[in-house]
């Protein structure tokens, strides 16, 4: 299964930290590709330095507008989820959405178009809450994957952790410094 999202909506310099964690929670929890728009720069180059030092190859990439890469993937034969309080339960959806191949995960900041909720193959709740995009997408890859995105390998990495009862436990490959 092939897993990309996209970031909606960004409301400029606020939106910066929370832009930045849904990065980080898309590559940790195995989605291959973030699209935002390019509100800030630094996030792209803050991904390609976990990528340098935990491994993997995730992408950030810069759009423009999400109507032309929801409707291109859509072309591509990816499966549209919007994340809103207001869609279907994850609970009811999530067997429907594992048996997916392809993807593409829409999360919203503040205010999402209208048009999303129409473009969206799935509109999908985390609950009927307002909480937050971190948590929905964290929780929507966790079902969609049953917690398997944790044994894939980051490759290539220069650090990589060794879980341990207590304290910290990594390995350094120097040859990658
Ligand atoms: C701060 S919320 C914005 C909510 C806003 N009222 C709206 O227009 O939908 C930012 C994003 O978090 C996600 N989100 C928040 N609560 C959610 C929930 N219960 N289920 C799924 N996604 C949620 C949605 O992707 C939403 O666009």
């Amino acid at each position: 299964m092939v897993i990309e999202v996209v970031r909606i909506g960004q409301r400029l310099v606020r939106d910066d930290r929370v832009t930045t964690h849904v990065a980080l929670v898309s590559r940790a929890f195995g989605a291959k590709r973030i699209f935002m728009t390019e509100v800030n720069p630094e996030i792209k180059e803050s991904l390609e330095k976990i990528n340098k030092t935990w491994g993997g190859n995730f992408v950030v990439e810069f759009i423009d507008k999400w109507k032309s890469i929801v409707k291109k993937k859509k072309d591509e034969n990816f499966r549209v989820i919007h994340l809103t309080m207001y869609g279907e339960s994850i609970n009811d959806v999530q067997e429907k959405l594992r048996k997916e191949e392809n993807l593409l995960v829409v999360v919203g900041a503040e205010k999402v178009p209208r048009e999303i909720y129409e473009l969206a193959d799935y509109n999908v709740g985390v609950g009927s809450q307002p909480h937050s995009e971190i948590s929905a997408l964290a929780i929507l890859l966790d079902r969609i994957q049953k917690g398997k995105q944790f044994e894939k390998a980051f490759p290539d990495a220069i650090r990589k952790i060794i879980p341990t009862k207590k304290g910290k436990n990594v390995q350094v490959n120097e040859t990658r410094n």
